[in-house]
This record gives C-alpha cells, sequence and structure tokens, in this order.
C-alpha cells in the first residue's frame, strides 16, 4: 500500500525512513539536516564509519545505504543521494534508482514499513509535480514484504499535488 502524507519525516513511525543526503554523507540542510539533528549524533558516527569502511569519498548519486536512526523513533536511516536538477540532462533514472535502491536497502534490512520525503525536490530544485511522478513510479510497486511505503509531503499544498498526480495515473 503507498501512503500520501504530510508531515515531517523525523516524526514517522516506522522502521525505516528515507534521507534526502548528499554524496558526503556529512550532513547538511533540509530533510538532512533535520534529521542529523533530532536523531543526534549517532547517525553521523554510522555515516562516518560507511565512509571509511566503503565509500571512499561519498556515495553516488542513486545509491543508498543504512544507518541507526539514533533517537528518531525509526529504527534505521536509509541514506540516498538524489540528482541536482538539470533543465539540459534527463536525470530522472538517477532519481528513480534512488527511490528502487532505498527499497531493496530496507528489503535486505528487513524493514518492512518505509517513508520517503519527496526526493530532490528541495535544496536540489527538482520541480515537485515532476518530483512525484517519478517518486510515484517506483513506490506504487515495491518489492515484497516492504508494505506500507509512506510518501511524506512537507506541507497541504504539495501533498494536493501529490494527490492529484496520483489520481491522473501519471
Ligand atoms: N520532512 C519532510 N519533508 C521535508 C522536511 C522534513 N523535515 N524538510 C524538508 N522537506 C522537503 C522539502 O520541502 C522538499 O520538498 O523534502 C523535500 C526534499 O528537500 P531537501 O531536504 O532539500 O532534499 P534535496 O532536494 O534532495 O536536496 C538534498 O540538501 O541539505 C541538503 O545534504 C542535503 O545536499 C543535500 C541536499
Amino acid at each position: 500500500m503507498l501512503e500520501l502524507v504530510a508531515g515531517d519525516i523525523t516524526e514517522q513511525r516506522v522502521d525505516a525512513i528515507v534521507n534526502a543526503a548528499n554524496s558526503s554523507l556529512l550532513g547538511g540542510g533540509g530533510v538532512d539536516g533535520a534529521i542529523h539533528r533530532k536523531g543526534g549524533p549517532e547517525i553521523l558516527a554510522a555515516c562516518r564509519a560507511l565512509r571509511a569502511a566503503h565509500l571512499g569519498k561519498g556515495l553516488r548519486p542513486g545509491r543508498a545505504v543504512a544507518t541507526t536512526a539514533g533517537r528518531l523513533p525509526a529504527t534505521w536511516v536509509i541514506h540516498t543521494v538524489g540528482p541536482v536538477w538539470s533543465a539540459t540532462e534527463d536525470r530522472s533514472a538517477t532519481l528513480r534508482e534512488c527511490y528502487v535502491n532505498s527499497l531493496a536497502v530496507a528489503a535486505e534490512l528487513g524493514a518492512r514499513s518505509v517513508a520517503f520525503p519527496l526526493l530532490s525536490s528541495g535544496v536540489y530544485r527538482w520541480p515537485k509535480d515532476d518530483a512525484v511522478r517519478q517518486a510515484l513510479a517506483v513506490l506504487r510497486d515495491p518489492p515484497p514484504g516492504v508494505d506500507p511505503v509512506r510518501l511524506v509531503l512537507f506541507d497541504e499544498p504539495t501533498l494536493r499535488l501529490a494527490e492529484q498526480v496520483r489520481a491522473a495515473g501519471a
């Protein structure tokens, strides 16, 4: 089941929440800032350990990795790096990969309920209607065992937009 809700990703009571991270995995603004601020230093420590152990200089756009969720209600944070919007280059396959790979990580962890923010639609400037289209294209068909999937829109107008896009079947 795919749920569309308005709210704050850090407050979701689900097994895993997804972070709109950057390649450094060392935090930032938006969703990333809120997750690290409310989740506490354990998340950053786990990100540093992942960087040191596996990722070298950072996580490529489209990829996803998991850490503890620290003090957040979720058990895990799945960090993924969306593409920056480009008017000249179609990066939508990379944006969809973020959702695909995050769901795959959730399935590997044994997470059932997973909540996503609208990746790339803030600091990375992806137009919200198309960001919703890319998200729904993947999230309407999650891997077996991952259920429910929740797309968390930050405000009511964005929730209404997402509902319209879903109703239009796009
Ligand atoms: N809960 C849910 N949604 C949120 C929250 C929140 N607490 N805070 C912001 N949003 C919304 C934004 O309104 C936007 O629609 O999430 C969407 C994604 O916004 P960003 O967090 O800016 O993510 P993104 O566009 O992918 O940019 C990633 O931002 O801070 C950095 O480190 C991060 O460099 C990376 C970049």
